[in-house]
């Protein structure tokens, strides 16, 4: 461990991790760890709040989200060919909805209920993976599984083959088996996944009778009594013999899949998982992780995505208008360990420490406020604290390091990043406020006049701005993305002390169906400086 010495103080620096697992910022996965991290609270991404409580399914009757989650992805996954590396969990589902076997309101409300969170950061497939990973933690499964990022979306449909309730033995068991998994693995995903849900009169009225014309108020019949809770209450009451799964006991014996299955291998699996709750959701999360992990080939996950420990979010860097530097943002500090870790919110105070142009440390370090906390899976927290400063522009600002203090005990630990601080250039500033989204549309079309301060020497490097535009497919529920180039235009206008920054602006504009999305800003050259990621947002409303 390396000790740090500041005037006057002694810091720890945080511990370092193996090197390959260390966290550092910014990372490509910071919008997915986002997703997967803030699930509801402060800065809360809210994935989970279509599956809260386990049993919610909006307002329609017998509709249970957390289900048709699951679903949605074992559909998606189950035509994968191991051999070939073709198919598996890759967004093409959402081509495949005119197929029988596909014959379902579940999966277009699937994507509809993560749509908001789907980007060029954050795949439809990728949603769909995480998707299970939520409806497990969020019905009460308690054995983390991993969430591997890097899924792509397929642009079309592919082959066909989900299982259907009256596919035969035979055909179902080399279904799993092409799909590189055995009669075991076929049993367990199968009442892994109907812990949760039930058969929909509207999709297979001649299952469960009732109404089937009216999509939105049909009959379900659960498959254990037990629907709210991630628990072997299907393979217990199977095995009991008192079970309503209708794929168990339904009248006709053709379509009663689950039986078939279950009883395969001589009710060898189902009684295993059905004698130790503690197995079955063991097997659950090493099922569910496999399935959601079996991609195409030609993907390459990556490791597991940890809820990040420091996480610093920068909201602001730009120049205002007496040519000061103003520099805000948040810090997200984990708290799942609560204060045995120093990590109690109300008993931590954490402040930001920034080094000018020249890499020299500023003096004063700049207490971060608490202001609330997130929650994530599997009882994960976080609390919030945000700062704001402004600075000599001349002087600039290069990185920050971050330094808590446990109040209680006096401990102070500096995050420096893996060493090299945490970098920031005030070589490209967005100047947010002059980027905003125009409110009114002419022609369908709203305007944007991206605004960057680009240092005077570094002024003379083209500057481009990238932007993901998006178009609805037709028929389809997911969105194709595009990125189009704007070159941005040095306006002459200059800013800052010394008037040390020439104004560039990139003017476009954006449908007003599709406005809300994303864009890089790039200066070109082996050292060029990018601003990642950021968010279009509307002018403030004026006053009239
Ligand atoms: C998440 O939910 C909260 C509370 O309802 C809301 O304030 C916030 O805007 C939501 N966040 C997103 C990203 O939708
Ligand atoms: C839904 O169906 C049930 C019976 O099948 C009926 O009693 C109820 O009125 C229906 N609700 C709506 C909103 O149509
Ligand atoms: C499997 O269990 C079911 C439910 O208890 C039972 O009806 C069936 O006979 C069993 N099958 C075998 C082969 O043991
Ligand atoms: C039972 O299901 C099979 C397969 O779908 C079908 O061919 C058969 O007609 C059904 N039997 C009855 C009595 O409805
Ligand atoms: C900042 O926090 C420290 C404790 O960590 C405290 O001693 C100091 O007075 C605070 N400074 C200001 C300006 O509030
Ligand atoms: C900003 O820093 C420069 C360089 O150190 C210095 O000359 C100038 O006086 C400072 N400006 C203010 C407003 O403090
Ligand atoms: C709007 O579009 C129409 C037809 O394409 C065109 O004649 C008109 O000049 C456009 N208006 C503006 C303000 O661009």
């Amino acid at each position: 461990m390396r000790l740090a010495s500041f005037p006057g103080v002694l810091l720890a620096v945080a511990p370092s991790l193996a090197a390959a697992d260390e966290y550092i910022w910014p990372s490509r996965y910071d919008e997915l760890e986002d997703i997967l991290s803030l699930q509801s609270g402060y800065q809360g991404r809210n994935f989970s709040s279509a599956i809260t409580p386990c049993t919610q399914g909006g307002n329609v009757r017998g509709r249970q989200n957390a289900a048709e989650w699951i679903r949605s992805a074992f559909h998606d996954m189950i035509t994968h060919d191991s051999a070939l590396g073709t198919g598996g969990l890759d967004g093409s589902i959402w081509f495949e909805l005119d197929r029988a076997e596909n014959g379902a309101l579940a999966f277009e409300n699937t994507f509809n209920f993560f749509a908001y969170l789907h980007s060029l950061r954050a795949s439809a497939a990728d949603l769909l993976a995480m998707s299970v990973i939520v409806s497990h933690s969020g019905c009460g499964g308690t054995t983390r599984i991993p969430f591997r990022a890097g899924r792509v979306d397929a642009k079309g449909a592919g082959p066909a083959g989900v299982p259907e309730t009256d596919t035969p033995l035979g055909t179902v068991l080399g279904r799993f088996a092409t799909a590189g998994y055995s009669q075991e693995d076929m049993i367990a995903l199968v009442a892994c996944g109907h812990t949760l849900g039930g058969v929909h009169s509207h999709n297979h009225p001649d299952i469960v009778p009732g109404e089937s014309g009216d999509r939105y108020n049909d009959t379900v019949v659960k498959f254990d009594t037990t629907d709210g809770e991630f628990d072997n209450a299907v393979a217990v009451e199977y095995l009991s013999d008192n079970t309503q799964n209708p794929l168990v006991v339904g009248k006709n014996e053709t379509k009663n899949s689950d039986k078939r299955i279950f009883s395969s291998d001589n009710n060898a699996t189902i009684s295993r998982l059905a004698g130790d709750n503690a197995e079955f959701e063991k097997t659950c999360a090493e099922v569910f992780e496999r399935m959601i992990d079996t991609v195409p080939s030609t993907v390459e996950l990556s490791q597991p995505i940890e809820p990040t420990d420091i996480k610093p979010y920068i909201t602001d860097l730009y120049l205002n208008d007496n040519g000061k530097l103003v520099f805000s943002g948040r810090i997200r500090v984990r708290t799942t360990e609560g204060a045995a870790a120093g990590r109690l919110a109300s008993d931590l105070d954490v402040q930001v420490h920034h080094a000018v142009r020249n890499k020299r440390w500023s003096c004063p370090r700049i207490n971060a406020t608490y202001v609330g906390d997130a929650r994530g899976l599997y009882g994960e927290t976080f609390a919030w604290y945000e700062f704001g400063m402004e600075l000599n522009a001349t002087k600039g600002i290069s990185k920050f390091h971050i330094e808590t203090t446990v109040r209680s005990t006096g401990e102070r630990i500096l995050y420096d990043n893996g060493g090299d601080g945490y970098p920031v250039t005030d070589e490209l500033l967005y100047q947010r406020a002059d980027s905003c989204v125009a409110r009114q549309a002419v022609n369908g079309t709203r305007a944007m006049d991206a605004t960057v301060a680009v240092r005077k020497d570094r002024a003379s490097l083209p500057l481009r701005l990238e932007l993901a535009r998006y178009t609805k497919m037709t028929g389809l529920v997911v969105r194709e993305w595009e990125v189009e180039t704007v070159a941005f235009e040095n306006t002459g206008e200059t800013r800052g002390e010394d008037d040390g920054w020439v104004i560039f602006k990139a003017p476009t504009g954006l449908k007003t169906a599709s406005w809300l999305t994303w864009f890089d800003i790039i200066q070109e050259g082996d050292d060029g400086s990018r601003i990642e990621f950021l968010k279009t947002e509307a002018c403030p409303r004026t006053s009239s």
